[in-house]
């Protein structure tokens, strides 16, 4: 029976991460710096709202697109933080995780043949669902650019099938982000285009160097922005995304939430009602850790000599890797064989992350310290 399978899902592969992660599970006294979600514990008082909510009955489905109060929220959060107006009732979803957000949006807007651009190297969750959709990911090659998508480059992948741009900034797995004068210069560009933006800024909170600038700011009609909690207050398992679109759209995406999840689990949902109001600035906390990791790792992995571009937002590095090797996968691997740290092969960020690897800091000093110094030894030994 598999022959029946649909052949848009059987197109799909796993996740390179994952991929990789079951490999070499297992290995003894390993140290890791897979992983892409924070270290540090959801804050206190969210934790206490989830809790609250259970022993206040808060367990039933809630309006489809979230409930009101923390749509509320939302709205006044990246009002106040990124100058962003969106209208609770009509423009904004509270999703399962930004991932649901990224499915209900490609799902409303593609139909086979459309054609979407990714910056890449880039996120891999974008892929498999524009293939479910039968449409096409087209990779804008980023990588001669320090991996910024600028308008000329963009303008080389555009076709009369280009139906969506996505925006993933600030990136994972690169770490930058666009400045504003690039993205208005984007932005400027689509004014007159039939074409949509996918504005991924789940790592809004965690923008080192500049202010995090959206372009729903100035492309709203035709923009979809997608946030949420996990990244900002390191709260990945409850599962708690925001999408805001314009009435329109939201209208129409709004049904293939319905149909999918009917509501964001209402506990999550309280918890979060909590974290965009009284936990608002939580991420700041995690934001001065981050930084202080960010300038420890820069100034290690320079000085072993690695090709890298220095982050300005999320929690990892993508770093060229040595001479000696071109084959992301093979010295991965070979890395957690001889030094026993494990990396993410750049090959799992598309074809275009081939030739690199990624480090994540999410994970404390100590562990950082000893993985590079790791590192160092292994680049010592295998020269
Ligand atoms: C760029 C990007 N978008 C979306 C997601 C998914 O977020 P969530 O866990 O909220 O579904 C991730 C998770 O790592 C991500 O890095």
């Amino acid at each position: 029976m598999e022959h029946l399978i649909n052949p848009h899902v059987k197109q799909i592969e796993i996740s390179g991460i994952r991929k990789f992660s079951n490999m070499v599970a297992g290995t003894k006294d390993m140290i890791s710096l897979t992983i892409g979600q924070p270290d540090f514990p959801t804050p206190e008082h969210v934790k206490d709202a989830g809790k609250k909510a259970i022993d206040q009955n808060y367990t039933s489905y809630t309006h489809n697109a979230g409930l009101a109060e923390l749509r509320q929220a939302a709205a006044n959060y990246v009002q106040e933080k990124y100058l962003l107006t969106y209208n609770p009732e009509k423009e904004i979803i509270v999703t399962v995780g930004a991932s649901e957000a990224i499915d209900i949006a490609f799902r409303t807007i593609l139909v086979p043949g459309s054609e979407v651009i990714l910056p890449g190297p880039v996120y891999p969750g974008y892929e498999p669902i524009i293939q479910i959709c039968g449409a096409k990911p087209v990779y804008a090659d980023t990588t001669g650019n320090g991996f910024r998508l600028t308008l000329d480059i963009l303008k080389k992948y555009i076709t009369e099938q280009t139906r969506c741009i996505v925006l993933p900034y600030p990136s994972n797995p690169t770490g930058v982000s666009l400045t504003k004068g690039e993205i208005l210069e984007i932005a400027a560009f689509l004014e007159d285009k039939d074409i949509f933006v996918l504005a991924d800024e789940i790592y809004s909170e965690l923008v080192y160097d500049q202010d995090h600038f959206s372009i729903g700011t100035v492309l709203k009609d035709k923009t979809i922005v997608i946030n949420g909690l996990s990244k900002s207050h390191s709260m990945t398992g409850w599962r708690i995304g925001l999408l805001f679109a314009p009435q329109y759209l939201a209208e129409h995406i709004l049904k293939v939430h319905q149909y999918n999840v009917s509501c964001a689990t209402s506990i999550s949902q309280m918890a979060a009602l909590e974290a965009l109001t009284v936990g608002k600035d939580d991420a700041l906390v995690m934001k001065k850790e981050y930084i202080k990791r960010r300038e420890y790792m820069y100034e290690r992995l320079n000085s072993m000599g690695f090709e890298l571009v220095k982050p300005d937002g999320a929690f990892y590095f993508f770093v060229k890797l040595p001479g000696n090797y071109h084959n992301s996968f093979e010295f991965a691997l070979e890395l957690v064989e001889k030094a026993k740290v494990a990396v993410v092969p750049g090959s799992a960020f598309s074809s275009l992350g081939e030739g690199y690897f990624r480090l994540s800091f999410a994970y404390s000093m100590d562990t950082l310290k000893e993985a590079l110094n790791r590192i160092e030894q292994f680049l010592i030994s295998s020269k």
